[in-house]
């Protein structure tokens, strides 16, 4: 017997070692990663790792998806495939700790308020008064379900929308605290089988000081960093190559039962017994309750220990014990009723702010961003916050060096919340002040529009906002640069080939060829083609009318028919900055109504180009930058010229028209383009606006057009179908 023995170990076949180092390495897996109780050392594991590696590359015969080897990450996918969950995964319906304004604003008795009428909800639909609940952690990671068939991982898959959601079972694979196959370790008793089907639902997420440290090393090698423990956890499962997954700190804990094939399970209690069983991870603490003061005071608990679990945390579940109770409850449309999130308030912590950045965005705001001595706060270092504008600022009183409190609800960006004091002699913060009236990124002017809170920088030529800049000028009612859209856009950006608009002027074939579109390990080629229409498209732009120059400027307020009304009253570009009309329309904002219409009637100029827009324009041609466009495009041959130059139109011009001071507005399908259509109402000297007003003369509506419609009939505006329009341009 020894000896047979003996023989079968010094010379088992592939199939029956490559068995036993799998069963080997499960084995090892869920003593590290579930019990952490190791027995052998990392060396030793990696020994039996390789040698399973090797013997499984010389048996492909005996490939099995489940196999601990591919916990290192198997071959890229192309995409997502769907999966059809099992059973709905429904979400849970919060209730919210209140703060102490929200209690005193509402008339609530305390905090826990809304946690306390779920709690009657459940007594009075079980109609008794001691329901028992169980209370979890709320793990602030993402959802996934793990089904399991015959013991076998079939398929891992996120909540998506909750009936089908993306199958990430070559990513989750690589999470080694998951088993791949389910074995009882020990039996709950001798008679005991693992459930034919069994969905576990939980979530993944990342451990604080995995977190950091993953931070830390992309950091050190110059990748971008991941906002939170939560967005990197998410960012992860969504790879496509699995190998890239095996590197991310990943970690699981169930919370729930999906489909289920298997002995009976009556209360919560003997589901997680089972997961205890079966070496599957799941949430803790679990604590349980028999009444209302119960349940607060494990709500109470649950909130002291939740921070030393090493993972984020923004609440506590609430579950109904009984399962035979959860049935008798049962669901709303969105979420079962016997079960709620409470969340808390979220966390708040004290620090300094040391300066503030403006930063300016891809459209032109400049937003303050508050740079504070760092605190930990919900798992994560932060070290800046959003001061959104200087509205913000002035309404909240932060000035530099204060003591600030911070705050940070979920997994946006962190705010201040208040000023807790200031250091002496702070002044008020200005954001004019501190950038000096001048964009930070290009020294472009800076305006405040009119009813906005925010700064923009309105130079058309800023880096910042290159992207913005370029793909607005090459749109189709701009300069029509067909072919260059946002991806061609950032990749010139990107490349380094443009930072402004004007530079695209500069372009060769041979760089727009070669651009690429793709990253450094997928490269997508612009190619020849694309290249010369670009080109082409470039140099027929050079001659295109000045409204369209105007509007390509990407100026705000100088919409299409503000660009159209200005390229009437100037003859040329380089006339603007000197503009006569403008300089007046500007001194008329502070002049009587009736002296404005003394003033502006000879040019008719229409609602489009008022005060603020005469403003901006001014301001950004006037300004140096402004300067710099029109001296480039000159250099670049480049003079636009109006196609509507008529600035002060004869009363008889205009009233001969048949549409002559009428505005409409288009609504619905009609049959023609909506451009043409426009086109069609100005060419006889209507006027197009984009929302109905008591000022509006028509709605020319076709078909569908709902909410124009409704409000034209509520403001008594005259509806028209095209026939009707039609008589009219005939003068009928
Ligand atoms: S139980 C019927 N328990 O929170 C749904 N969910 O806001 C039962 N979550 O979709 C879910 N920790 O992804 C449950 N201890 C926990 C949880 C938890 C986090 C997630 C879960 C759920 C979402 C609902």
């Amino acid at each position: 017997m020894a000896e047979l023995d003996l023989f079968s170990q010094s010379f088992p076949t592939p199939a029956s070692r490559i068995a036993e180092l799998r069963a080997s390495l499960a084995h090892h897996n869920s003593l590290y990663y579930t019990q952490a109780a190791p027995e052998i050392s990392d060396a030793d594991y990696d020994a039996l790792f390789r040698e399973l590696e090797q013997l499984e590359a010389k048996h492909p015969e005996l490939h099995d998806p489940n196999s601990p080897s591919l916990r290192v990450g198997g071959a890229p996918i192309e995409g997502f495939q769907q999966i059809q969950h099992a059973v709905p995964m429904l979400s849970i319906d919060d209730v919210f700790e209140l703060s102490a304004e929200a209690v005193e604003k509402s008339g609530a008795s305390c905090p826990e308020h809304e946690l306390i009428e779920f709690y009657k909800r459940l007594q009075k639909n079980l109609k008794r008064d001691a329901v028992s609940v169980t209370l979890e952690p709320k793990i602030d990671g993402v959802a996934v379900s793990l089904l399991y068939r015959d013991g076998k991982l079939a398929y891992a898959a996120t909540r998506g929308d909750g009936q089908t959601g993306d199958d990430v079972t070559h990513n989750v694979r690589t999470i080694r605290s998951i088993p791949l196959e389910l074995k009882f370790s020990p039996a709950p008793d001798p008679t005991s089988t693992i459930p034919s089907l069994l969905e576990v639902r939980g979530e993944i997420f990342m451990h604080h000081a995995a977190f950091a440290a993953l931070n830390a090393e992309r950091d050190e090698a110059g990748l971008s960093t991941f906002a939170n423990p939560r967005n990197s956890a998410a960012g992860s499962l969504k790879q496509l190559d699995p190998k890239i997954v095996a590197q991310r700190p990943l970690a699981f804990l169930a919370h729930g039962l999906g489909a289920y094939e298997g002995a009976p399970l009556e209360t919560e209690h003997q589901f997680h017994q089972l997961l205890v069983h079966l070496g599957i991870p799941q949430n803790q603490p679990i604590l349980t309750a028999h009444d209302l003061d119960g349940m607060l005071a494990a709500v109470a608990q649950l909130d002291r220990d939740r921070h030393s679990l090493g993972y984020g945390t923004d609440g506590v579940v609430i579950k109904v014990l009984s399962r035979a109770e959860r049935t008798t409850l049962g669901f709303t449309s969105r979420a079962p009723r016997w079960a709620a999130a409470y969340k808390f308030l979220p966390e708040q912590q004290e620090t300094t702010l040391n300066s503030i950045l403006i930063q300016v965005g891809r459209t032109g705001v400049l937003t303050p961003v508050a740079e504070l001595t760092p605190v930990l706060i919900s798992g994560s270092t932060v070290s800046r916050a959003t001061l959104h504008n200087q509205d913000e600022i002035t309404k909240k009183d932060i000035r530099l060096g204060a003591t600030v409190l911070i705050e940070k609800a979920g997994e946006i960006i962190p705010a201040i919340v208040k000023v807790i004091r200031h250091v002496p002699d702070a002044r008020p913060f200005s954001l004019y002040d501190s950038v000096g009236g001048k964009c930070p990124s290009c020294a472009g002017p800076i305006t405040q529009e009119v009813g906005f809170v925010a700064w923009r920088c309105t130079n058309f030529e800023c880096p910042a906002q290159a992207v913005t800049h370029i793909t607005h000028f090459a749109s189709r009612k701009a300069l029509d640069l067909d072919g260059l859209g946002e991806t061609v856009a950032e990749a010139l950006v990107r490349h380094g080939h443009c930072r402004t608009p004007l530079d695209l002027f500069t372009l060769t074939e041979d760089i727009l060829a070669n651009l690429n579109l793709g990253t450094d390990e997928a490269p997508r080629r612009f190619g020849e083609k694309n290249s010369a229409k670009i080109l082409a498209a470039l140099h027929a732009a050079k001659s295109k009318p000045l409204h369209r120059w105007l509007y390509a400027m990407g100026i705000r307020q100088l919409g299409e028919s503000a660009a159209k009304e200005l390229s009437r009253l100037h003859h040329t570009l380089s006339e603007i900055p000197d503009s006569p009309i403008l300089t007046e329309l500007l001194r008329d904002t502070r002049a009587t109504a009736k002296k404005q219409n003394e003033i502006l009637a000879p040019y008719q100029i229409s609602g489009e180009v008022g005060p603020a827009v005469a403003e901006t324009i001014l301001t950004f041609f006037q300004s140096q930058v402004g300067s710099q466009v029109i001296a480039r495009l000159l250099t670049l041959g480049i003079s636009p010229v109006s196609e509507n130059y008529l600035p002060r139109p004869a009363e008889a011009d205009l009233s001969a028209l048949p549409l002559a001071g009428k505005t409409f507005v288009i609504t619905g399908t009609l049959s023609i383009d909506r451009d043409e259509m426009k086109a069609l109402i100005e060419s006889k000297g209507g006027k197009v606006s984009g929302s109905v007003s008591a000022k509006t003369h028509y709605v020319l509506a076709g078909e569908g057009g709902g909410s124009k419609r409704d409000k034209a009939e509520k403001l008594g505006v005259t509806l028209l179908d095209e026939a009707a329009l039609h008589l009219l341009l005939a003068g009928q």
